[in-house]
């Protein structure tokens, strides 16, 4: 299980030391959620800020594009440190193209899904991609309640890439929370963008709430399965 802490979330005022606080609280990686005010309604970072946190630390950078045609600024995500570049398939005219270009840059590549976006918008470029996001909200603004009908969603593509003999990991970001995220990773999630569901919850530490996100996913589930 990954857990991908969305920078969004920190404290804005003190992103640097949020990186530093998040590294000693166990997370994985590191989630930028960059957005356009075209894409989605919100604006958020640019590569400039990618670049000035990336002598900080290790942890890989998650570079998660909710911009149009993001292609276009690829390289320049890359340049600034991003390890993955995740592209939202609704946002390319061209998606194969554009997977292929950021797999050149050197990075790993993602493709993400709105909740709306069918499956079967996957089914020529799974050779083309590193990770899978399924959005489990519709992107652009932390803190909304989880769209019910993607949890079913995240099974069924465990089983399409099942079927196909394919162990592409499935990431899901939006509403995360320590009630929903086992429920996640039974579907078959393995990365976990955590935002303000979780690891930023007001009520707890960093290192308390990935501490106990950790608990939960690892926790075994009920087995309601009849006995004969
Ligand atoms: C939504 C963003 C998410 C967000 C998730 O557009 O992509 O990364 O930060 O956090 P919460 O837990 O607030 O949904
Ligand atoms: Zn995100």
């Amino acid at each position: 299980m990954i857990i991908s802490a969305s920078l969004m979330c920190a404290d804005l005022t003190r992103l640097g030391e949020a990186v530093a606080e998040l590294e000693a609280a166990g997370v994985d990686w590191l989630h930028f959620d960059i957005m356009d005010g075209q894409f989605v309604p919100n604006l958020t970072f640019g590569p400039d800020l990618v670049a000035a946190l990336r002598p900080l630390t290790k942890l890989p950078f998650d570079v998660h594009l909710m911009i149009h045609e993001p292609a276009r600024y690829a390289k320049r995500f890359r340049e600034a440190g991003a390890d993955f570049l995740v592209l939202s398939a609704e946002a390319c005219s061209h998606l194969q193209r554009s997977l292929a270009q950021v797999r050149d840059l050197g990075a790993r590549c993602g493709v993400a899904l709105n909740p709306a976006t069918p499956l079967s918008a996957l089914e020529y470029v799974l050779d083309d991609v590193d990770l899978i996001l399924l959005m489990t909200v519709n992107p652009g603004h932390a803190g909304q309640k989880l769209v019910p009908a993607t949890l079913g969603k995240i099974a069924r593509l465990r089983q399409m890439l099942a079927a196909e003999g394919r162990d592409i990991p499935i990431q899901v970001d939006g509403n995360v929370s320590f009630e929903s995220a086992p429920q996640m990773a039974e579907a078959g999630a393995t990365i976990f963008v955590a935002g303000s569901s979780s690891v930023f919850v007001p009520t707890m530490s960093r290192a308390e709430a990935t501490a106990r996100l950790r608990t939960v996913l690892a926790a075994p589930r009920p087995d309601y399965s009849r006995e004969s």
